[in-house]
């Protein structure tokens, strides 16, 4: 089951997956963008709207009857504003809880029971959840999206060390810059120029792609093998706040 798969690494998941050879549900909010990416892919489709525990409980009976659940990829997610703190919106800050870490904990305690019929049986079984660089850097203007991510990801560590002696896997990646079509532009109110304008230059940021193909190894590493946590960003970001903006080069070397 792989979630946010409507859009950008979810639903880069969801088609890297599918090549993988592994059977697939996506689950995001909107069912034309899910029903458009099953029917390419060979996926299944279920839209719903995690922040709602009566359509969460729902959606794992679903899954649960159409067969064993061997893996979870919590990928919905998102940033809403670049706020300073002293004048973040509270509406925003409680989306970004929401979505990023109830949302989160509310899928765990529904699918485990699943999980663990599945890894009874097959050997193992696997929760991906795609945090954030953002959880491990605090920026300014980040707050609100920096806690999130951070609460998500202290969730997912004392959730490893809970199944400890359980045959299930825990894998936190924890993306930087990736260039996708609708993070951005979210954060930003809809506003392309602006989104673009967090791209502009950058040699290659990291793409949906990149993220999912790290997801897929991470799943088809060999069942004892838990990557714990995979921070990955595109070369040109060396820290948080190191983005190199201009085509990568080499520098003459240096004289002493
Ligand atoms: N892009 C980046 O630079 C970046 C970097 C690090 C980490 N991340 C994290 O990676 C994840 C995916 O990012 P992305 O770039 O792929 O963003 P995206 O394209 O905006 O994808 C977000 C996904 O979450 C789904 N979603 C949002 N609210 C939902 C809800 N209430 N119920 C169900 N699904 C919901 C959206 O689908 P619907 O709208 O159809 O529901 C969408 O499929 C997020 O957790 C983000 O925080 C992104």
């Amino acid at each position: 089951m792989v979630t946010g798969a409507s859009s950008g690494i979810g639903e880069a998941t969801v088609r890297d997956l599918r090549a993988r050879g592994w059977d697939v549900v996506g689950v995001a909010r909107r069912a034309d963008r899910l029903q458009a990416l099953a029917d390419e892919t060979g996926a299944s489709a279920i839209a719903c709207d995690l922040t709602d525990q009566d359509a969460v409980t729902a959606l794992l009976a679903e899954i649960d009857a159409a067969g064993p659940v061997h893996a979870l990829v919590q990928v919905a997610g998102g940033a809403r504003g670049t706020d300073r703190v002293e004048n973040g919106s509270t509406a925003d800050w409680q989306w970004m809880y929401d979505v990023n870490v109830l949302a989160t904990q509310r899928l765990v305690a529904g699918i485990l029971p699943l999980l663990r019929r599945a890894a009874a049986g097959d050997g193992h079984g696997d929760l991906v959840f795609v945090t954030s660089t953002a959880a491990q850097t605090a920026y300014a203007g980040g707050g609100g999206y920096n806690a999130a991510k951070a609460a998500e990801s202290m969730l997912v560590k004392a959730l490893r060390q809970e199944l400890n002696g359980e045959p299930i896997r825990v894998v936190e990646v924890a993306p930087g810059l990736v260039h996708t079509e609708e993070f951005t532009l979210n954060r930003l109110g809809g506003d392309q120029v602006a989104a673009d304008a967090v791209y502009a230059g950058v040699d290659a940021p990291l793409t949906a792609h990149d993220v999912a193909d790290v997801i897929g190894y991470a799943l088809d590493a060999p069942g004892h093998v838990n990557l714990d946590l995979i921070t990955m960003r595109p070369v040109a970001q060396s820290a948080q706040h190191m983005l190199a903006r201009g085509p990568l080069r080499v520098r003459p070397e240096l004289e002493d």
